[in-house]
């Protein structure tokens, strides 16, 4: 088993957890992940590394649940712990000196991005970090990108915190006032087709990295299969990052809808469990 540290809410249906897996500490570099089983019946999900601690063999990893086997992580508690962790698993981010480069996170890429700003500072680039998300209380790991980067933008939807709007909103205003050398953007797909647009007329250097469905992680199966640039790749060993101006996103979203149905009945059958499970227990609980 591989046991979680700890476990912290960081906003609604979203965990940040610390999880032992030292051999995955030990090699892992900015922009790799890892594929996860919570137990033996258990689906294989992909998780970005948003961080590590080398010495005490630790993973840093941010859950969104949005379907059963993410629900299944939220339910996790510390001690408890992954059937699986296999990784450090994808291709690196490449990493050198730049200059100005500019990271976008939504969503889950918000952690995903920070090892990405930290390597890149210290190699003397100038780091800015654009966080996106719908309202204040769905930001993420704004503190640690932050101290990530040189500078931290933030936009949320309804303007509850930073500026009123959509990443791409600050992005534009950016790329009006200062040249800038290389994009990264790690979120939902439109948020990467939007940014490749962007960056498209400035003739940016534009990495996104794609979250396509995955199974094996090995380049076996074919699930996470995308076109760059006309030619098929494999997301999880080409990949995830890939030059967003020749990325075909329309397939990737089209592909990520393939098992919808199944996906809700699956959550769905795992949420009604689990509020049977909680009246039986608080049934017992009040006889007792
Ligand atoms: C390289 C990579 C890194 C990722 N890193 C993280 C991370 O750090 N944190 C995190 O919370 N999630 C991450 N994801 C997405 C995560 O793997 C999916 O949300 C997860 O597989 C959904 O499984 P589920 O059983 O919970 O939901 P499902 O029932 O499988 O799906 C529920 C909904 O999520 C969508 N979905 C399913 N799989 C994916 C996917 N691979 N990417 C995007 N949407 C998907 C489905 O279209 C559906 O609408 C990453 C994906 C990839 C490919
Ligand atoms: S997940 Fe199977 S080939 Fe990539």
């Amino acid at each position: 088993m591989f046991p979680i540290r700890s476990r912290k809410e960081i906003a609604p249906k979203t965990v940040l957890l610390h999880v032992e897996a030292p051999l995955v500490a030990r090699k892992v570099e900015p922009g790799q992940f890892v594929i996860v089983r919570v137990n033996e019946e258990g689906e294989r999900i992909p998780l970005s590394i948003s961080g590590w601690d080398r010495r005490a063999g630790t993973i840093r990893l941010v859950v969104q649940g949005v379907g059963r086997t993410s629900y299944e992580i939220l339910d996790l508690q510390e001690g408890q712990g992954f059937q699986d962790v296999v990784g450090p698993l994808g291709k690196p981010t490449e990493i050198k000196f730049y200059g100005t480069c500019v990271l976008i996170g939504g969503g889950y890429g918000g952690g995903a991005i920070i090892p990405m700003a930290e390597r890149l500072k210290e190699l003397g680039n100038t780091v800015i970090g654009i966080l996106g998300a719908r309202s204040s209380e769905l930001l993420i790991m704004a503190e640690e990108l932050s101290q990530a980067c040189h500078q931290l933008h933030i936009s949320t939807n309804d303007g509850s915190r930073g500026v009123k709007g959509m990443v791409t909103d600050v992005l534009s205003e950016l790329l009006k006032s200062q040249a800038v050398n290389y994009v990264v953007g790690v979120g939902p797909i439109p948020m990467m087709a939007a940014i490749a647009e962007m960056t498209r007329p400035f003739r940016i250097r534009t990495h996104v990295s794609l979250n396509a469905l995955m199974m094996d992680g090995i380049g076996m199966c074919g699930a996470c299969r995308v076109t760059v640039g006309g030619k098929s790749y494999f997301a999880c060993v080409d990949g995830p990052e890939f030059d967003g101006h020749q990325v075909d996103f329309d397939e990737i979203a089209q592909r990520l809808t393939i098992y919808r149905e199944e996906e809700k009945i699956a959550a769905d059958l795992y949420l009604q469990r689990k509020e049977t499970a909680c009246r039986s227990l608080s049934s017992v609980t009040k006889s007792a």
